[in-house]
């Protein structure tokens, strides 16, 4: 069995339908869910879903071993899905070419520091963008600078506004995620 932890620090709608997707898959099985919030919806998703879940502190994340430690005795691969703190560098270490992200926007546009959530969306609609999507990629020490695995494009309207761009991008990610993870993974 390939094991995926999946980390999240917001609603976890991608957690959700990746973990849905991988129940009972005769390959890849999604072993635990990680948050940075122990607020997040993402823990409660994972509870209802009988998922092994659990938050750390930014601290432990970014200065200890504790996170990578908790991960590498459970999963194989990283998913991020809205995950929302910078992958620290013994994390990368330990799965190099292992992280996998999914950016809201067709990466190398819309990426970086603080573009995320609705801030993508609002600068794809203030730039009179034609078109989005979804980018899925590796990451590594840079922001949204991974080499990229796929991408999915939608059309934007001058009628969209940006909450209209989020759910089509919603509808994108539904849509492909689970799918790639499963034919990069196997
Ligand atoms: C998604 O738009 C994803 O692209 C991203 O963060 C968002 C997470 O949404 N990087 P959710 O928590 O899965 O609903």
């Amino acid at each position: 069995m390939i094991k995926l932890a999946i980390l999240a620090s917001g609603t976890g709608s991608n957690a959700e339908n990746i973990i849905r997707y991988f129940d009972r898959h005769p390959k890849i099985q999604v072993a635990c869910v990680v948050s940075n919030l122990k607020e997040a919806k993402v823990l409660e998703k994972a509870e209802n879903l009988h998922i092994e879940h659990r938050a750390f502190s930014k601290q432990a994340f970014l200065e200890e071993n504790t996170v990578v430690k908790y991960l590498q005795s459970r999963a194989d691969f990283i998913i991020l899905a809205g995950f929302l703190l910078k992958i620290p560098g013994n994390m990368l270490a330990a799965y190099p070419n292992k992280i996998i992200n999914i950016h809201p926007a067709l990466l190398p546009k819309f990426g970086g520091k603080g573009m995320y959530g609705m801030s993508v969306h609002k600068a794809v609609k203030d730039t009179g963008e034609t078109e989005t999507g979804i980018t899925i990629h590796f990451i590594n020490e840079n922001y949204d600078e991974g080499a990229i695995l796929f991408q999915a494009k939608t059309a934007v309207s001058k009628k969209d506004s940006p909450e209209d761009i989020a759910a089509n991008i919603h509808k994108l990610e539904q849509t492909h995620f689970p799918e790639v993870i499963e034919k990069i993974l196997t």
